[in-house]
């Protein structure tokens, strides 16, 4: 499964980089309010530390104002991935832009049928958002079992990205399910590595050690 983080944040973002840990990056309307930063700026400086794609969202919701959007945001770099909202003007554009040779991820998916529609429309990307379904009481998670047992019914080459995630256990839950890749918020990637015996098991190693009175290096 690959990792995208879901921030704008760019210095998060060179941090992550350098560990190698990143396949790529998603961004949305709230995240460029909150790193509060010119849209382009923040796209162009992403797509140059990520090669992998990088999610920028288009804000219009119509077909015309959407294809104008994009045409923007794909000559910021070979990497941007279009972002659409998944609605009939949505699905129209993802359309025309794959024809056209552009990555784009389908977003604010909420359901089985809406995701077998987007990758009807070509959808290099679809994501579904797991989170924000667990939070109206639905089965986030149930979500993305639908998706991958329909992809693989009928072979649809889109690829599943599980959006919205909240919690180390979605990332677990995601990749044994088999989506292929996960978005995940920057505080959650870094809890990936967290757990309370591995800092108990350290403390005692370096205790240990310690007492030997030897050094390595
Ligand atoms: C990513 O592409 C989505 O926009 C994001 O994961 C939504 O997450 P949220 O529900 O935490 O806002």
């Amino acid at each position: 499964m690959k990792f995208f983080v879901d921030t704008a944040d760019v210095s998060v973002i060179k941090e992550l980089a350098a560990m190698g840990v990143l396949d790529g990056v998603t961004t949305n309307p709230s995240l460029v309010l909150k790193a509060n930063r010119p849209f382009r700026d923040i796209i162009r400086e992403i797509c140059e530390v990520v090669p992998g794609p990088v999610s920028a969202e288009v804000s219009s919701i119509d077909y015309d104002g959407m294809m104008r959007e994009a045409a923007v945001v794909r000559k910021i770099a070979d990497n941007v991935a279009v972002k659409v909202p998944l609605t009939w003007d949505g699905l129209k554009a993802c359309k025309a832009l794959t024809d056209d040779g552009a990555m784009v991820n389908v977003t604010l998916c909420f359901s089985a049928p809406q995701a077998l529609l987007a990758a009807k429309a070509g959808a290099t990307f679809i994501s579904p958002f797991v989170g924000r379904l667990d939070d109206a009481g639905l089965d986030g998670m149930q979500l993305i079992a639908d998706i991958r047992q329909i992809y693989d019914n009928y072979a649809f080459e889109t690829e599943i990205l599980a959006a919205s995630i909240r919690s180390v256990n979605h990332v677990r839950d995601a990749a044994k399910i088999g989506a292929d890749v996960c978005t995940v918020p920057p505080d959650v990637l870094k809890s990936l590595v967290k757990h309370p015996l591995t800092d108990k098991g350290l403390d005692q190693f370096v205790a240990d050690w310690k007492k030997t009175g030897q050094t390595i290096a």
